[in-house]
């Protein structure tokens, strides 16, 4: 995937409905995104799609939805206030400001690219012969690329984990890393900066600093002891929610990518101590599956350790996308040891522990976290399903091939003509197909012209309505990716779209 079809996915998301940039008649707010018409159905159906394969399909997991605003104690206990920052370098040529580690992670990226080229010239040298898990242990290019990005790894971690942020300059200026805008190797020393937004929550109290959640997992801790108790959910169990959160981006960029007000996907699974290895491997294998479920190709997604564990975590690793800037982040698994609950005890004085009927004994759960982000993952499929079909003869169409389950509408219905009585039937049949399915309806232009803007939003099924259809109450429906065509009964129409569309389907795919 290159930058120029990144751009196309970034045009046609504003073109068609689904994103906008927030406030735009004001010239808009950085980093900062609305979602319309196409892009709430998109957003709603990829929640859905998570919600019920986390919630429904677990009987151990239930959900809540918990506020925005917490007891402003609460980012102390969890190492919020004083820990949730990101080392920060400025260019001084550009005084464009960057994630130190994220230029450095930049830099490895390169040394990856190079190793996928060798294997791909190798696998077209060696054609089916090509035995690829041998080759890149002994290919001596490869080898030294991955000597390279390993001994680099060392330094950033080093350099991470001790806080002695200078190291991190001296990697960046000895790896020759230069500032994408200018050009320039001029750089600033490194500053760690917190990403929480405060407010205020009266108008007439001094001291009343509130904070806008930085992450939805705490919402989940503190209402540990309450969901326990009146789920009567015995461990291990999990605890999902979904929900707005916020973080001071200083480098905010690639579009939806990285947002200042994004929304999370997150599941704690508490577990006795000593089980977390275990169910985080269980969680990684699962949730890869559920990425790969939706039909995307799995050499576009990839795990990746991380170098630096969070304050919280004993064990982590992201769930990668191979986006038109390289493979990053879409979702992070993290074995959280026992380390929130134990502060937040540590801070309220309440014993917030979980009573072992079998062991006879109380003890703190530990905790594995799934975490995703839900715009990240709007990206991913708006990126994956954006393709130009070439049609033979110079013609070509643009075709959102979304997962059908998740498709903004799930059909279109569109009477050949605006008169004779078609217009009617239509509508009736739209009446009783919206019961069921969110329809598009739509009566102008030539019925090409409407294919391909059903097309560019990623519809399924368009129904097309025609003379005869009065005659033989039968319609033809054309299938979006395949563009066959076919005569069926309108009695069969809610049968056979449930068929290509059915989130049943989908979730089956994951038992
Ligand atoms: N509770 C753990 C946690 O918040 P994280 O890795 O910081 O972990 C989890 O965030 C997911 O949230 C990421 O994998 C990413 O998909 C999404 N995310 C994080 N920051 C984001 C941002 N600024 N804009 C959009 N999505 C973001």
């Amino acid at each position: 995937m290159s930058e120029e079809h990144f751009k196309n996915v970034i045009s046609h998301a504003k073109e068609y409905g689904f994103v906008f940039l927030s406030s735009e008649i004001y010239d808009g707010l950085a980093a900062v995104y609305d979602y319309g018409q196409n892009g709430v159905e998109l957003k709603n159906k990829i929640r859905e799609y998570w919600w019920k394969s986390m919630v429904q399909l677990h009987e151990n997991i239930v959900g809540i939805d918990a506020s925005i605003f917490m007891a402003p104690d609460v980012w102390k206990a969890s190492g919020h206030v004083d820990g949730f920052s990101d080392p920060m370098i400025d260019n001084k040529d550009s005084k464009k400001r960057y994630r130190a580690d994220v230029l450095i992670e930049d830099y490895q990226e390169k040394y990856r690219v190079k190793n996928q080229k060798e294997i791909q010239k190798a696998k077209k040298r060696f054609g089916d012969t090509f035995d690829e898990a041998q080759f890149v242990v002994t290919n001596a290019n490869i080898l030294r690329n991955n000597k390279k990005i390993a001994a680099i790894d060392v330094r950033l971690k080093e350099g991470l984990e001790s806080g002695a942020l200078h190291l991190i300059k001296e990697l960046i200026e000895e790896l020759e890393i230069s500032c994408p805008v200018s050009g320039s190797k001029n750089w600033t020393d490194v500053r760690q900066f917190n990403l929480m937004y405060s407010t205020q929550m009266s108008a007439t109290d001094g001291d009343n600093k509130i904070y806008l959640r930085p992450e939805t997992a705490q919402g989940i801790f503190v209402n540990y002891l309450n969901v326990q108790k009146t789920s009567r959910q015995k461990l291990p169990f999990g605890i999902a929610q979904t929900g707005k959160a916020f973080r001071n981006e200083i480098v905010a960029r690639q579009f939806i990518m990285r947002m200042k007000e994004f929304e999370q996907m997150e599941m704690q699974f508490f577990v006795s101590p000593g089980e977390e290895m275990k169910w985080y491997d269980h969680w990684k294998q699962h949730r890869m599956k559920w990425h790969l479920n939706l039909g995307t190709q799995s050499s576009k997604y990839r795990f990746h350790d991380h170098v630096k564990l969070a304050h919280y975590a004993n064990a982590a690793v992201d769930i990668e996308y191979d986006f038109p800037f390289g493979f990053k982040e879409v979702e992070g698994i993290h074995s959280r040891t026992d380390f929130d609950l134990k502060q937040h005890e540590q801070y309220t004085g309440k014993k917030i522990q979980y009573f072992d009927n079998e062991k006879n004994e109380s003890y703190t759960p530990y905790v594995v976290e799934t975490s995703i982000g839900l715009d990240r993952m709007f990206l991913v499929l708006m990126s994956n399903a954006l393709q130009t079909d070439d049609l033979g003869e110079g013609q070509t169409r643009t075709v959102l091939k979304l997962p059908p389950a998740l498709a903004p509408y799930q059909c279109a219905i569109l009477p050949l003509v605006k008169k004779d009585g078609l217009p009617e039937l239509a509508r009736k049949i739209m009446a009783e197909l919206s019961l069921d399915f969110n329809c598009y309806y739509e009566e102008k232009d030539s019925i090409g012209k409407r294919y391909r803007r059903q097309d560019a939003i990623g519809t399924p099924i368009c129904i097309t309505i025609d003379h005869e259809s009065i005659t033989d109450q039968a319609v033809t429906i054309r299938f979006r990716d395949s563009m066959e065509q076919k005569r069926v009964s309108i009695l069969e129409l809610p049968a056979i779209i449930e068929q290509v569309v059915s989130m049943k389907t989908l979730l089956r795919g994951l038992l």
